[in-house]
């Protein structure tokens, strides 16, 4: 877990950051960029012109929202940057990361980065909401960035009671009556959003996205992961272990929207006349660690190893999350849950593949 606990007040805030080894036990949410790089390229080509008449003292400014520390995007980027410099080799480059977590692990990635020693790229590190605005960076970005992080609520404008069900811990589990106030909240989120990156974007400027969505069915991101969670809280709340206070407040703050309902807002007045959406692809990108053990589920071995990294992936996101809904008496007992979690996925191993919508707006 990236940051908490700096005050009891805090600590009863949601702060879905990761934790400090994401980049590592990431590597399904890698795979999508490549994914993603020939759009981005694309693109690239296609204002290749404007890219030539830069003035080289004036960077070609990229950023990357919600970029946890920077290690999953920085391939992605040594390609786009590659690309620009074959166009105007003596361009300067300006990276900007943003995330709310602390920006000590972005510090440890940018040391040793292989995109800081390519000459002539700066980096910013921003700590603040994507909810909010940059104005660092206002009128002056070329490319916008994001993967894997959209489907964040933004927790800061409401109460922890928003995030709490008897039932269920996440939003997409929720009968349709009871999932209607995380869809407009979603709605909401998202335009803000897109308002505050069509400030900082330049006239022609792309926003590429690489969102994880629901595609019905329990075909949303890692969904036996919260469905173990849920049934795990409840079976804990059975035992005693924790209350049912503690069950309901136990909540993790996303929600994935279908593909429908973001083409649809993209769509609304206002955001249509802003971006043009150029590029709209649905996607699954299957769990890279079944697919490195499923050959192999007869062998006791790997099948633990197994079990070992998909508890430990689930646990990256959901940790600060579970541990707000539990009372400070009960926070020993999330190393039970995810003792628990790793029992199921090594009685039932399965993968956790992640269904992605892809994104490019041009501002207009
Ligand atoms: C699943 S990680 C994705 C990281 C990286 N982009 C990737 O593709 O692997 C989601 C990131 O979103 C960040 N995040 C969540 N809510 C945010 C917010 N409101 N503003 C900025 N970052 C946020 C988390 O701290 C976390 O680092």
């Amino acid at each position: 877990m990236a940051d908490r606990n700096k005050n009891d007040a805090a600590a009863q805030h949601y702060m879905p950051t990761m934790t400090g080894d994401y980049s590592r036990i990431s590597d399904t949410a890698k795979a999508v960029d490549y994914k993603i790089l020939p759009a981005i390229l694309a693109y690239i080509k296609s204002v290749a012109p404007r890219i030539t008449r830069m003035d080289t003292d004036t960077p070609f400014v990229i950023a990357d929202y919600g970029a946890a520390d920077g290690v999953n995007s920085s391939v992605l980027f040594e390609n786009i940057i590659g690309q620009i410099r074959a166009i105007n080799p003596s361009l300067k480059i300006r990276l900007v990361y943003n995330d709310i977590a602390v920006r000590d692990y972005f510090d440890r990635f940018w040391a040793g980065s292989r995109l800081k020693q390519l000459g002539g790229v700066e980096a910013d590190y921003i700590r603040r909401s994507f909810y909010e605005a940059l104005p660092e960076i206002k009128g002056k970005l070329h490319l916008g960035f994001s993967s894997t992080s959209l489907h964040w609520l933004n927790t800061e404008d409401v109460g922890t009671e928003f995030f709490q069900h008897p039932s269920h811990i996440q939003a997409n589990q929720l009968p349709d009556k009871d999932r209607r106030k995380f869809v407009e909240k979603w709605k909401r989120d998202w335009r803000v959003f897109l308002r505050e990156r069509a400030a900082e974007l330049g006239e022609g400027g792309a926003l590429f996205m690489a969102n994880l969505t629901n595609r019905g069915g329990d075909r949303w991101p890692a969904s036996a992961g919260y469905n173990n969670l849920r049934d795990i809280c409840h079976e804990l709340c059975r035992e005693g272990r924790i209350k049912e206070e503690e069950c309901k407040a136990i909540f993790v703050p996303d929600y994935f929207a279908t593909p429908q309902e973001m083409k649809s807002l993209i769509g609304e007045d206002g955001l249509a006349q802003t971006f043009d959406l150029a590029f709209f692809e649905e996607m699954t990108v299957p769990c890279a660690y079944y697919a490195q053990f499923k050959n192999q589920l007869d062998d006791e071995q790997a099948k633990g190893k197994l079990a070992d990294i998909l508890a430990h992936v689930v646990r990256a996101w959901s940790e600060s999350s579970i541990k707000t809904g539990l009372a400070a008496e009960d926070k020993g007992e999330i190393e039970e849950i995810y003792h628990r979690l790793r029992d199921r996925f090594y009685h039932a191993p399965g993968g956790l593949p992640y269904e992605y919508c892809l994104l490019e707006l041009v501002k207009r």
